[in-house]
């Protein structure tokens, strides 16, 4: 691996202008190209800004270049991700023209939320350099990135992107496998399920659930995952707590009514005003700044 990789980023919006800005502080040389000519102008402005914000090495967004032309912006990659609109077609076409353009050994990768990589990569030519990298929101605040491989995806392909995200900061996570959601997303949506249930079976209202989350175990999840506390407890004691609360919690298989109705009733949450609770302008820009203090608290600790 070049310690200068050249990395080529599609799409600059939320999450394609914040993995620009990581590779760069990484010491990457970054193209970065958009559709949507005035987010391309904006985006080193807005990596300039979240440098300075963070207290982070300003001179780093020299190494970000925007270039309006696809083909410009991957011809020289080494890796290639693809941060565009969570549309399955358009993935599938923006693939099939990077192909015509890159290296044969440049290393192709989709940053969608929850599509199948197999499914996205499938038209390629050539899918044993193709893979999945699923980061969070912000990228440069939050840690993980899932790597995901396909049954085509070759071991080499696989041990670059975990050695390049590793490198430049992040935490990269194997997925064995092109499963739905990956990893993240299906243990945070297992428990989204079990919430929605207990508000939709009167135990408690939307407030009280996450108060219990924040106030119990939400306080040590970051140092302490299931598994960890499962063995900390002992896995008879987990075994004896699943026999009595597992056939008790929702496993229904598709979405909850009580959240079909919501959003049939324009209760969209944020967007609207009002979903599982009702939120003022004022709340909701009160809510967003305290979880991106606490993520930036959290980086300074890491
Ligand atoms: N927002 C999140 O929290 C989050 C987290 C993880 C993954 N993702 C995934 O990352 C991807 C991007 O999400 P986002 O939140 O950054 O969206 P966004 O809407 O902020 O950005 C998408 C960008 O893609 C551009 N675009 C659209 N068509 C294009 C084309 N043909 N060529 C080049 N650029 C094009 C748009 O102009 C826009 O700037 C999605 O697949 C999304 O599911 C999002």
């Amino acid at each position: 691996m070049p310690a200068k990789a050249r990395i080529a980023v599609i799409g600059s919006g939320l999450m394609g202008h914040g993995i620009a800005q990581v590779f760069a502080l990484a010491g990457h040389d970054v193209t970065i190209t958009d559709s949507h000519r005035p987010n391309l102008d904006t985006v080193k402005q807005r990596i300039e800004s979240n440098l300075r914000d963070l207290g982070d090495d300003e001179k780093a967004v020299e190494r970000v270049r925007p270039v309006a032309d696809m083909a410009e912006c991957v011809r020289e990659a080494d890796f290639v991700v693809e941060a565009v609109l969570e549309d399955m077609p358009l993935k599938q076409k923006i693939f099939g023209e990077i192909e015509q353009h890159v290296r044969p050994d440049t290393i192709l990768a989709s940053n969608t939320s929850v599509m199948p990589i197999t499914e996205i990569m499938q038209g390629l030519r050539d899918r044993s350099r193709a893979l999945g990298t699923h980061w969070w929101n912000p990228p440069f605040l939050v840690p993980l990135v899932e790597v995901i491989g396909t049954q085509w995806t070759s071991q080499a392909a696989i041990d670059f992107t975990m050695k390049l995200h590793a490198d430049a900061g992040k935490m990269p996570a194997h997925v064995k496998k092109d499963v739905p959601g990956f990893i993240g997303n299906r243990l945070q949506h297992a428990l989204w399920r079990e919430a929605i249930s207990l508000v939709e079976n009167g135990i408690c209202d939307a407030e009280t659930v996450d108060k219990v989350i924040k106030a119990a175990f939400g306080r040590r999840i970051a140092v302490l995952g299931p598994l960890e506390n499962a063995d900390l407890i002992g896995t008879d004691l987990t075994l004896a707590i699943h026999k009595t609360v597992l056939p008790a919690i929702d496993h229904r298989p598709g979405p909850s009514p009580y959240l079909e109705r919501l959003v049939a009733e324009g209760k969209l949450g944020f967007k609207s005003g009002e979903g599982f609770r009702k939120w003022s302008p004022e709340q909701q820009a009160a809510l967003r700044a305290k979880v991106l203090q606490h993520l930036k608290k959290a980086r300074e600790n890491d």
